[in-house]
């Protein structure tokens, strides 16, 4: 009992030392968050707060930050009480049981507590780290004191606590009968009570499968007044998946909503990554000034071609375009096969759906050769509704989105194609959102139904919008990829848009290393999309803006297809029909 009393007066101590439970709060009152530093005895206004924004492009990989020594963190009589502290939910472990070391931690330190950041129940970010600006919905937070330290000594010391930070995402996985769903069963609303927990419960239950060798590691402080700058901060770089329906129940039974700090100024602090973090090499350059590489200096990277005489995109002046007869209908293989798409991946500067090695074929189209489909990715802006992320501009207008679908000369190994004039053909396409009206009931809906003359294709391109933009959620993590399973096609993604219209120039790819090698293809119809989906992306990814500027033309010329683009929907078909034709 009386060992139970001082834990919980040390937790209260640290999480409100030197200010009262109340003179402080997220949102709603005097001090928050930009105030905390006015705060009598409050470290908030210092040079190692917490938490911070971790650019990947700027970690230094430490080899000596290696696997941590966890001892009773898989006992499942370690958690003694929750509390509502008012600003978080708390869950208090037993003295002296639980315990953790190495990952490159100075000797032992004894886990008291471990809580919760979060954002609403919307799953809106309510994590306090971001990992090259991406948040999560929430932030599991298990704070330990350096061994054999008072609480008062532990903040004195400027390692004196170490917290363990593990981002949370949200799935859709129905699986509601996991350990979270005993941990939130004890949310509560009232404020100051403790609850004795009962359930068997254990910290590896909760961790799940996250790799507790990758992880970032910097000096900052507590992120709740008074901010001591004491805690080596561990941030794991693998999220912990939870059913968003659990995740729901933090704001919905404690009653607080949007309990995070947000990030700190690094103030020159290096952030550090584990021997086993291994950031993918693509992450040196960006579309932004956080990194070494800006747009502006992408040419300076090895191999680079960026500074060419014919870089991409461009600028598209309509009226400059010069026709040109020879620009004929594409032929498509396979643009329709729903499962063609092998996985999706999250790049860091995109989101690329890889096909199946040689399974969809372009020719025509005026590009000379046959091509083989590779990928697609696509480019967009702010997670404002109204952003504008394309690469390409015509007449200086830029669109949502676009997306482009890369394709290799099929005679042509990839090494050779990137080192050829006419190796790789891209399919560039507009994206922007349809104006359907807002609120429509059944009976009008079908009145209307003269808008859409093929109900059919309408719904199987919305159905496969709607797959594409459940995988997004999957790959929220830089770096994560998920194989495709649902059906999904590149001609139901593409819709009924006109493909006989089109311009045509001679350019490059637009990231780096810039290879000369693409024959650009930009169609002037643009795709149409639900206009939620266009935030989705930024929303998912975590980032955004991830468009290169307008290169220079230098000379070159821009072709159009001569007449307009009345055959599209015939040459399309006719592909289909000479598929079918194969099949059968
Ligand atoms: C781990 O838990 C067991 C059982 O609760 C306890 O007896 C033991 O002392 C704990 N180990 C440490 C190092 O705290
Ligand atoms: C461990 O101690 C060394 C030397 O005092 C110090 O440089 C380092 O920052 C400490 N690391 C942690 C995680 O406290
Ligand atoms: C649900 O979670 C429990 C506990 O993690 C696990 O044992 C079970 O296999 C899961 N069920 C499904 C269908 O994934
Ligand atoms: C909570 O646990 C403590 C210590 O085991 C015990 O003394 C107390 O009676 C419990 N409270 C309730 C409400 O069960
Ligand atoms: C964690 O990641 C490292 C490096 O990729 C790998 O070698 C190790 O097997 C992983 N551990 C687990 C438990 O998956
Ligand atoms: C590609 O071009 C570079 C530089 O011109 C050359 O070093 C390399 O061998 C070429 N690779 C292939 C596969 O042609
Ligand atoms: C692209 O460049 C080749 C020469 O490398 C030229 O023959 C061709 O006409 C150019 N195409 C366009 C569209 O400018
Ligand atoms: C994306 O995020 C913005 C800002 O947080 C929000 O207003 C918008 O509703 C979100 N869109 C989607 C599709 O989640
Ligand atoms: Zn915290
Ligand atoms: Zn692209």
């Amino acid at each position: 009992m009386r060992r139970s009393l001082i834990a919980l007066c040390l937790n209260v101590f640290i999480h409100h030392a030197a200010t009262n439970a109340d003179s402080w709060c997220y949102t709603g009152c005097e001090h928050t968050p930009d105030h905390w530093q006015d705060l009598d005895g409050s470290f908030c206004g210092g040079q190692r707060q917490s938490p911070v924004n971790i650019l990947s492009g700027h970690v230094e990989r430490d080899a000596t930050l290696g696997s941590f020594s966890f001892v009773n963190f898989s006992s499942r009589n370690a958690f003694r009480a929750i509390v509502n502290t008012g600003h978080t939910a708390k869950f208090l472990l037993k003295d002296n049981e639980v315990e953790l070391s190495g990952g490159g931690l100075n000797g032992t330190y004894s886990t008291i507590q471990l809580h919760f950041h979060w954002g609403d129940t919307e799953h809106h970010p309510g994590s306090e780290h971001a990992i090259d600006g991406h948040r999560h919905p929430m932030e599991m937070h298990i704070v330990s004191l350096k061994k054999g330290l008072s609480v008062a000594q532990a903040l004195e010391d400027s390692a004196g606590i170490a917290v363990l930070g593990f981002f949370i995402r949200a799935t859709e996985d129905e699986n509601l009968s996991n350990p979270w769903s005993a941990l939130t069963s004890y949310l509560l609303k009232n404020t100051g009570t403790e609850v004795n927990v009962t359930h068997a419960i254990s910290i590896d239950d909760l961790i799940g499968d996250v790799n507790l060798t990758k992880y970032f590691r910097y000096m900052g402080s507590l992120t709740t007044p008074s901010c001591h700058q004491v805690v080596a901060w561990t941030v794991f770089q693998e999220p912990i998946s939870v059913n968003k329906i659990l995740l729901q129940q933090f704001p919905l039974k404690t009653g607080l909503t949007n309990v995070y700090r947000p990030v700190q100024d690094l103030h020159g602090r290096q952030v550090f990554s584990s021997a086993a973090l291994l950031l993918p090499p693509s992450h040196v350059w960006c579309y932004d000034d956080n990194c070494e590489f800006s747009p502006a200096k992408w040419h300076l990277l090895p191999n680079s071609h960026c500074d060419g005489e014919r870089q991409s995109p461009v600028n598209i002046e309509a009226k400059k375009a010069v026709k040109d007869e020879r620009l004929d209908g594409f032929a498509f293989t396979k643009f329709d096969d729903k499962h063609v798409i092998e996985y999706i991946t999250n790049t860091g500067h995109t989101v690329k759906f890889v096909l199946k090695e040689g399974a969809m074929e372009v020719s025509g189209g005026g590009l000379g050769h046959v091509y083989s489909a590779l990928q697609f990715h696509f480019h967009w802006g702010s997670s404002n509704p109204n952003s504008e992320g394309s690469e390409h501009t015509l007449d200086s207008k830029r669109f949502p989105m676009e997306v482009h679908i890369v394709n290799k000369r099929k005679d042509l190994t990839l090494e050779e194609a990137v080192n050829t004039t006419t190796g790789l053909a891209v399919l560039g396409f507009f994206i922007e959102a349809a104006t359907i009206p807002k609120s429509r009931d059944a009976a009008e809906q079908h009145e209307d139904s003269h808008d859409s003359p093929d109900d059919s294709s309408d719904e199987s391109m919305t159905g496969s919008w709607k797959a594409l933009s459940s995988y997004l959620a999957e790959i929220q993590s830089i770096g994560s990829r998920v194989e495709v399973t649902e059906e999904l096609s590149l001609a139901g993604l593409l819709g009924d848009v006109d493909l006989a219209s089109y311009y045509r120039y001679n350019g490059s790819l637009t990231t780096p290393s810039c290879n000369e090698a693409v024959i650009w293809t930009v169609f002037k119809d643009s795709i149409k999309v639900d206009r939620s989906l266009l935030t989705t992306f930024p929303n998912r990814s975590g980032f955004g803006d991830v468009f290169r500027p307008p290169q220079s033309l230098r000379g070159r010329e821009i072709y159009t297809t001569a007449t307009g683009g009345a055959l599209a929907p015939a040459i399309f078909f006719l592909a289909l029909v000479q598929l079918c034709g194969f099949l059968l």
